[in-house]
């Protein structure tokens, strides 16, 4: 059975934590997936760690289009959830319906996800759902407005921003969302904020009382070039893959190759 966004809240109630995983093409999709994922995202971050940008602003929606018909392919269980990148839901509940729209109808993603609380997200979100279109949030550290947040650095570290991003993950709820992502904040916060909503939270560093965990799957796998403090590598397919590669040149140059 596939898993859906109505299991996820039933997971939380059952305090059974949810994985998330991001993805970008057919073969990791078809890997997670089979390894039992929950949750596989595709995530915007693919712009920096596939396609080279130096930051998830230069994606573009037909980019991502592209990737989330490819990711969709793969997956047969986990439930799939697509960003909506920069600038196609930021002007208004209209532009953002046509965005989802495209990525739901073109890629047959379940989901899309979205940066930013209230008061104007939560608009937004509401008018994505009242239409059939599920929505999951991110608050805290997003991305996106790296250059408002003047780097990737921890958010909700004074009492009025912690109060503040409190107030936009309630608003999503309010608004709709199914889920939120909980990102580079205090520990003491995903906690209140998971305690606070009856949406499941999914955090990255964001402490272990979220609701479910997502990473980046690069990270993990050590193909990044840089990794955030939080991400925990679990092996280093970047070592693995130049060593093959270094035999397979060897090899050839030996005329050592099957034949
Ligand atoms: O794009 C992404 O990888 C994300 C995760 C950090 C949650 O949004």
């Amino acid at each position: 059975m596939a898993v859906t966004i109505h299991q996820l809240r039933q997971w939380k109630q059952q305090g059974r934590p949810i994985s998330m995983l991001t993805t970008w093409d057919y073969a990791f999709a078809t890997i997670l997936d089979q390894a039992g994922i929950d949750v596989l995202l595709v995530g915007d971050s693919l712009a920096m760690v596939t396609l080279g940008y130096t930051t998830t602003l230069s994606l573009t929606l037909d980019e991502m289009l592209y990737h989330a018909q490819a990711v969709q392919r793969g997956v047969k269980q986990a439930l799939v959830v697509c960003d909506l990148p920069f600038m196609s839901y930021q002007e208004s509940p209209q532009q953002a319906l046509r965005s989802a729209g495209k990525l739901l109808q073109s890629a047959g993603v379940a989901a899309v996800k979205l940066e930013g609380g209230y008061p104007d997200m939560a608009a937004t979100v509401r008018y994505l759902v009242d239409r059939g279109i599920p929505v999951m949030g991110h608050v805290g550290l997003t991305p996106q407005s790296v250059h408002q947040h003047g780097g990737y650095r921890r958010q909700g570290t004074t009492e009025v921003d912690a109060d503040r991003i409190l107030q936009e993950a309630m608003a999503l709820e309010q608004a709709g969302a199914f889920a939120v992502v909980l990102e580079h904040i205090p520990a003491v916060l995903a906690a209140d904020i998971t305690q606070t909503l009856t949406i499941p939270t999914i955090g990255i560093g964001a402490g272990l009382d979220c609701d479910g965990q997502v990473l980046v799957t690069a990270d993990i796998l050590g193909l990044s070039d840089w990794q955030p403090p939080f991400a925990k590598p679990y092996t280093n397919l970047r070592q693995s893959i130049t060593a093959a590669v270094h035999q397979f040149c060897t090899d050839v140059q030996n005329r050592n190759v099957p034949k």
